[in-house]
């Protein structure tokens, strides 16, 4: 089969990686990649918002299954365009991607079938949202939600009314989002740790990889900014399958089937955000793609053929199908480039890739890389992904720090806690 994959940062490696591995995999296109893709498959400088250029390039190259990364193409109404064309996506319509491009929209699915999520309301007036903050948030934290794609930056977890007005402020008076902001969901905030829930679907049956906990904020210690992801890990000692069976049973087998019911079925990853609180999971949101870190030590540990269930996805065969992982634990370090999330340099020469590609249970999954005169060179704010397996999380966490060591770019940062509160 002759695959395109689309995206280039650390999950489009990943998933390269994967496919790759595939004895279905026949041409793997990759657009835009990245300097690691490029090993792996034929990088086309297409960016991913662009939908009729993919549309063409998978007619013109005689594409038999497109597997999208990022959300925004998704969200933006790819899968849509490529069915029109008649090949196969992996990856939901524009009308079921709703669940992550509208905060608002996953809430009234949650609330229609009773999923756990916190208590929430929806604004599209300021001094409306304002008003409800004042009457039920006056000494109690909330969580503001511009509705809208926002790229991670949407969400403000506040502690005092003071924080919640000025969110309502800057995301629909000042539009600091744009349009993201035009509307706002405004929830109780909720207290637990969170976990990462990727099933893939067919819009009828779900199968449930093992849950991830990843690294938002920049520094060690949970402080900094919010991020793209700093790191992340599996297993997690405290997802029994009691909890996931929870999980599955209130969460995701009943929005899979609200969205069937409303004909706008669901098919590819179902990406289910989790706050656990005494071992019961509640929503806080959802994602319609492959999480990025996540997807660094999912792939890794996925011992079934990607393609294959990729086909039984798109084909509605799910239930014939298995995914099975491997038990042995995974560790992702994101190296990122200095000043990230904020402003950062690009173009800086990246060395002891070469050491490391020759160590044991230690794979490097690119994600702001290109390649220059045979160098490799930083071009994004998270840079690398240093992925260390290990038979336990401990043994994980030293391979891959035992590589971050070896790998050098200047103004270089990482997160040097991760699994280390498990351990
Ligand atoms: N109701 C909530 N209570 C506590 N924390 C929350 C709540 N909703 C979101 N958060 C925090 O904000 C982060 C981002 O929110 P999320 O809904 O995942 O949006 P996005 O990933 O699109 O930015 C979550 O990972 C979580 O840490
Ligand atoms: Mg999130």
């Amino acid at each position: 089969m002759r695959i395109l994959l689309v995206g280039g940062g650390g999950r489009e490696h990943a998933l390269a990686w994967k496919l790759r591995q595939s004895s279905y995999c026949d041409a793997l296109f990759a657009a835009p990649g990245n300097a690691g893709i490029a090993q792996l498959a034929d990088c086309v400088p297409i960016p991913p918002k662009a939908i009729p250029d993919l549309v063409d390039f998978a007619r013109q190259n005689a594409v038999d299954l497109v597997v999208v990364g990022p959300e925004s193409p998704l969200i933006a109404g790819l899968a849509d365009a490529l069915q029109e064309a008649n090949i196969p996506c992996f990856g939901p319509s524009r009308a079921a991607a709703q669940l992550e491009g509208s905060k608002a929209f996953a809430k009234q699915i949650m609330a229609q079938v009773n999923a756990p999520t916190a208590p929430f309301a929806v604004f599209d007036d300021p001094d409306a949202a304002q008003a409800h903050l004042r009457e039920r948030f006056l000494e109690r934290p909330c969580v503001i939600k511009a509705d809208g794609e926002a790229l991670g930056k949407g969400v403000f977890v506040c502690e005092t009314l003071g924080d919640a007005l000025d969110a309502v402020e800057f995301l629909m008076v000042e539009r600091g989002l744009g349009e993201a902001g035009g509307r706002i969901v405004i929830e109780e905030r909720l207290y637990g740790r969170e976990m990462s829930l990727l099933c893939l679907t067919d819009g009828q049956s779900a199968l449930p990889m093992p849950p991830v906990r990843d690294y938002k904020r920049a520094l060690e210690g949970d402080r900094g900014p919010n991020t793209g992801g700093m790191g992340c890990y599996t297993p997690l000692p405290d997802a029994t399958p009691e909890l996931i069976e929870t999980a599955l049973s209130q969460i995701v087998r009943p929005v899979i089937r609200a969205m069937a019911q409303r004909g706008t079925p669901y098919q590819g990853v179902l990406y289910a955000g989790l706050m656990v609180q005494e071992s019961q999971p509640y929503t806080l949101e959802f994602n319609c793609r492959f999480g990025d870190p996540e997807t660094q030590v999912l792939m890794p540990l996925l011992e079934s053929d990607l393609i294959e269930l990729a086909l039984a996805t798109v084909e509605g065969k799910l239930h014939e199908a298995s995914a099975r992982f491997s038990p042995r634990a995974v560790v992702c370090v994101v190296l990122a480039s200095g000043g990230y999330p904020h402003e950062y340099r690009t173009g800086l020469p990246i060395d002891g890739l070469e050491q490391v590609s020759q160590l044991p249970d230690v794979l490097i999954f690119h994600a702001g890389t290109r390649a220059e005169n045979g160098r490799i060179l930083t071009a994004g704010g998270r840079v690398l992904n240093v992925v260390g397996l290990g038979d336990t999380l401990s043994q994980a966490r030293e391979n891959a720090y035992r590589a971050v060591e070896q790998i050098r770019f200047e103004g270089m940062h990482y997160r040097g806690d991760v699994a280390q509160s498990v351990l």
